[in-house]
């Protein structure tokens, strides 16, 4: 059975566009598949510790020496990172914070950006991801529009998920972006009817 691992990170708990838009991705994937097993990973409402000490100390102790925090760090890790493994289908909702990912969601990524794990070196300097033949879907909502220079410069967003997800051996990335909804306030309707017009599309 295909599982789909839906990722919500929006603080935003009421009129979220990010949570809409990939419920509705969710809804429209499991209407056109199969047997799909979908599970809810919502970093907002049960938010994840900041990547600390405690699970940096997991890297320069053997594990016979490690401290209760930090066998508990790396066991959140390690459930994390065999949730991610486990999905066929990903699915993350990333609201633009401060011109990039939210602070839950980049601490996700922290829990799952593991050296021998989920990337290893090949090479000093030479990493190969270790996750592989997952299709990820990212949808994101942004104020401002970034489409273009100069403001593409600013984004920071969209390139770090590429860059973090490439990292991880996720090549198979589809982004679909509502950009520019607080910027172009008269527009914001049309904005999101067009991502969902391309969340129909990608789902189906
Ligand atoms: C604290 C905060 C910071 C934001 N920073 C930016 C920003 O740097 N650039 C931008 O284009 N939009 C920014 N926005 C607007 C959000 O990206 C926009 O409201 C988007 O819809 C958030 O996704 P959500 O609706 O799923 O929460 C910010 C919003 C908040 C609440």
């Amino acid at each position: 059975m295909p599982r789909l691992l839906h990722i919500q990170s929006s603080p935003n708990l009421g009129n979220s566009i990010t949570r809409a838009l990939s419920t509705k991705f969710v809804e429209t994937w499991t209407a056109n598949h199969a047997n799909v097993d979908v599970e809810v990973l919502d970093l907002a409402v049960d938010p994840l510790p900041h990547f600390g000490a405690d699970i940096l100390q997991a890297g320069a102790n053997p594990p016979e020496g490690w401290t209760p925090e930090t066998q508990a760090a790396v066991a959140l890790s390690d459930r994390l990172i065999t949730q991610l493994e486990a999905a066929d289908i990903v699915v993350i909702a990333a609201p633009m914070i401060n011109f990039t990912i939210c602070t839950q969601l980049k601490a996700w990524f922290d829990h799952v950006t593991i050296v021998g794990r989920t990337f290893q070196y090949s090479a000093p300097g030479v990493a190969k991801g270790l996750l592989f033949g997952k299709k990820v879907f990212v949808i994101e909502a942004r104020g401002g529009d970034y489409a273009d220079l100069p403001f593409s410069g600013f984004d920071f967003q969209e390139p770090l998920l590429r860059m973090l997800l490439m990292f991880l051996g996720l090549f198979d990335v589809s982004f679909i972006r509502a950009e520019g909804v607080r910027q172009r306030v008269d527009e914001a309707p049309d904005i999101i009817r067009n991502a969902e017009a391309v969340v129909a599309r990608l789902a189906a």
